[in-house]
């Protein structure tokens, strides 16, 4: 088992990373940057100083890094910013993890890509059409080109819990993440729910949980993979056929189900990308296992809903 650095705990993906590895026995401890109170091991560090990151990672073998600057309208707002808090920040992460010689996994997008591919593969070419797809790209490049050994794992489409914030992010919005539960808690609250369909918003992409995404991450730095994995659901899926997709495995009434343009409010101030879907069947050869279909992914995100741990597929 491996004794794993993890940045970005505090998040929604990052949470369920850390209780996944941790279940899996991985030794696993969380880089903050500030105290919190979380349920694994945390330490706090200055992201700033490559030597206060080089001494928090120096008994691990691997790193696996997903903090970011989440924030769409504020990276547009402050660009030197955004830039540190993906590139920067990428880049002092893998100066710390090469000078104690510990692997790096650097979780990132399906928005890398501009939207016109269908079940890319590993090696498309991004061609991202807003700054968030491009400071990953710029991040995914110091990772492939920088690391003494590492691999970026591209993940989109993501539905999960948030681990450590009660009510966590559950709003549609013109991605993937969050659509599963945000249907799900409206129409079990009875309230009817309106699927967003729009050319001008991310409308197929490769579901995944949570859950499985940290399972892979542990598999990957089981197998010491290089390069570009996909971490992806094994049915690419319109907004409509998700929605119809989670009725079905919830036990909901689709009846309850409108489709309709997103609101003004919700568009944001750039491009978004159509079809982000990704081939995940080489990674999951390489990592021996398979490409979960949607039903398996939602009915992963049913037991986690019903017990409140992540059940990861692989
Ligand atoms: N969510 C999705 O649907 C999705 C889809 C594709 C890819 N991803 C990728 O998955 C990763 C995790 O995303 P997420 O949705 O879980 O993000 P999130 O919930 O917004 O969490 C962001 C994390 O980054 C930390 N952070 C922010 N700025 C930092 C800084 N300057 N230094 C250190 N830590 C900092 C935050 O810590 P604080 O608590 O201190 O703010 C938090 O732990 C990201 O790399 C993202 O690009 C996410």
């Amino acid at each position: 088992m491996a004794r794993i650095a993890l940045t970005g705990a505090t998040g929604f993906i990052g949470g369920t990373v850390a209780a996944v590895l941790s279940a899996r026995g991985h030794d696993v401890l969380c880089l903050t940057r500030r105290p919190v109170d979380l349920p694994w091991p945390s330490q706090v560090v200055d992201f700033a100083d490559v030597e206060d990151l080089s001494r928090a990672v120096a008994d691990r073998d691997a790193v696996a890094h997903l903090a970011i600057f989440n924030d769409f309208h504020g990276m547009y707002a402050d660009r030197r910013a955004a830039y540190d808090g993906y590139v920067g920040l990428t880049r002092r992460i893998l100066d710390a993890a090469n000078a104690v010689g510990a692997r790096v996994g650097y979780v990132s997008t399906d928005w890398v890509f501009d939207g016109t591919g269908h079940l890319v593969d590993e090696d498309e070419t991004p061609n991202p059409v807003n700054l968030y797809g491009y400071l990953k790209t710029a991040s995914e490049l110091v990772v492939l080109h920088r690391a003494s050994s590492g691999f970026v794992a591209r993940v989109g489409g993501v539905q999960g819990l948030h681990q450590t914030q009660a009510a966590g992010p559950r709003s549609q919005d013109v991605g993937f993440g969050y659509f599963v539960l945000a249907l799900v808690d409206a129409l079990r609250s009875g309230e009817r729910f309106t699927v967003w369909e729009d050319p001008a918003i991310n409308s197929v992409a490769t579901p995944i949980v949570s859950a499985e995404i940290g399972a892979l991450l542990g598999l990957a730095f089981d197998a010491g993979a290089e390069g570009v994995l996909h971490f992806a659901g094994g049915t690419a899926v319109t907004r409509r056929e998700l929605a119809e997709a989670t009725c079905r495995v919830f036990g909901l009434d689709v009846a309850q189900v409108d489709f309709a343009p997103p609101p003004d409010s919700a568009r944001l101030p750039a491009p978004v990308p159509y079809d982000t879907s990704m081939s995940g069947a080489r990674t999951a050869a390489l990592l021996g296992t398979t490409t979960w279909p949607i039903e398996d992914q939602l009915g992963s995100l049913a037991a986690e809903l019903a017990h409140g741990i992540p059940v990861p597929l692989s």
